[in-house]
């Protein structure tokens, strides 16, 4: 619900209903999938229901032999996920295998591929407008020992809360509120884009709490630091989860981080994911 179109009655009516529906008992939050490969309508329902109300939904596959990619690719599919973002380690379906790459590998630069605490951002905040990422999902095929616990904010909920205390929403809506420079190396061009911003009725958003490489426009730096802090602490809104082995979750793109981890001889954590251009409700 855009704050700037529409009325201060209808935006509340909005807001109550939104902040209503929150939970973080991820029981309430959690389908149960008996087989990935042939969703049953209900389960179906009740993943999109939860993606309408609070932007995720966690799964849960029990059988243990329906934990491959072709599975999990299907099961994507199924409920909607697709047009797939590629990156250099996606495979020719756009899945990507998120694992700990040693120090001589050159993928080892990039957080999500080390066992660091990869910090709060959505995905693709890099990416221009057209190929904004929408939806993804993660699976878990393998814990780590210690840590990587994941941590979910809804990122219309940081709008909600941001717009509580502030009347500059604008600020973070401009086109170039947020500058990605040119990568040199990738040869990727410099990237402008708003925080917030809407596609049709939904709201959509470009963030990375990353100090390198990132360069926010003068004129939305008090907003910015503003949301930053609101993300940081609204703690009664952060949804906590790590994953068991088979579970995963599939989100409209929500604010998400995850803890630093361990690994052990049996215990290499091992997720796959998939980000679609596709939002998975319209
Ligand atoms: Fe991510």
């Amino acid at each position: 619900m855009n704050i700037l179109l529409n009325t201060k009655e209808d935006y509340k009516r909005w807001k109550d209903k939104k902040l209503e529906s929150f939970t973080r008992n991820i029981d309430h939050l959690t389908v149960h999938i008996s087989n990935p490969n042939s969703v049953s309508k209900p389960e179906k329902n009740k993943v999109i229901s939860l993606l309408r109300s609070n932007n995720l939904a966690f799964f849960n596959i029990d059988n243990i032999s329906y934990k491959d990619k072709s599975s999990i690719k299907r099961f994507a599919f199924q409920i909607g996920l697709g047009d797939y973002d590629f990156d250099s380690r996606s495979d020719d379906d756009g899945l990507t295998e998120i694992k700990e790459h040693k120090h001589n590998d050159k993928i080892s630069e990039y957080i999500p591929y080390t066992t660091e605490e990869l910090n709060w951002h959505t995905d693709g905040y890099y990416n221009t407008k057209d190929n904004s990422i929408l939806s993804w999902l993660l699976f878990c095929n393998t814990q780590s020992e210690k840590g990587g616990v994941n941590k979910y904010l809804d990122h219309e909920i940081s709008y909600i809360l941001f717009n509580d205390v502030s009347n500059k929403i604008k600020d973070l809506m401009l086109e170039n509120t947020c500058c990605i420079p040119e990568n040199l190396m990738t040869k990727r061009k410099e990237v402008l884009n708003p925080v917030y911003m809407f596609d049709d009725e939904n709201l959509h958003m470009k963030f990375s709490m990353r100090k390198k490489n990132i360069i926010w426009n003068d004129a939305s730096l008090k907003a910015i630091n503003i949301l930053k802090s609101i993300i940081e602490d609204s703690s009664e809104y952060h949804i906590t989860k790590k994953f068991a082995e088979g579970e995963g979750i599939i989100t409209n793109n929500v604010i998400h981080k995850r803890t630093a981890f361990t690994n052990s001889k049996n215990k290499n954590r091992l997720l796959y994911r998939l980000r679609s251009k596709r939002r998975v409700i319209k």
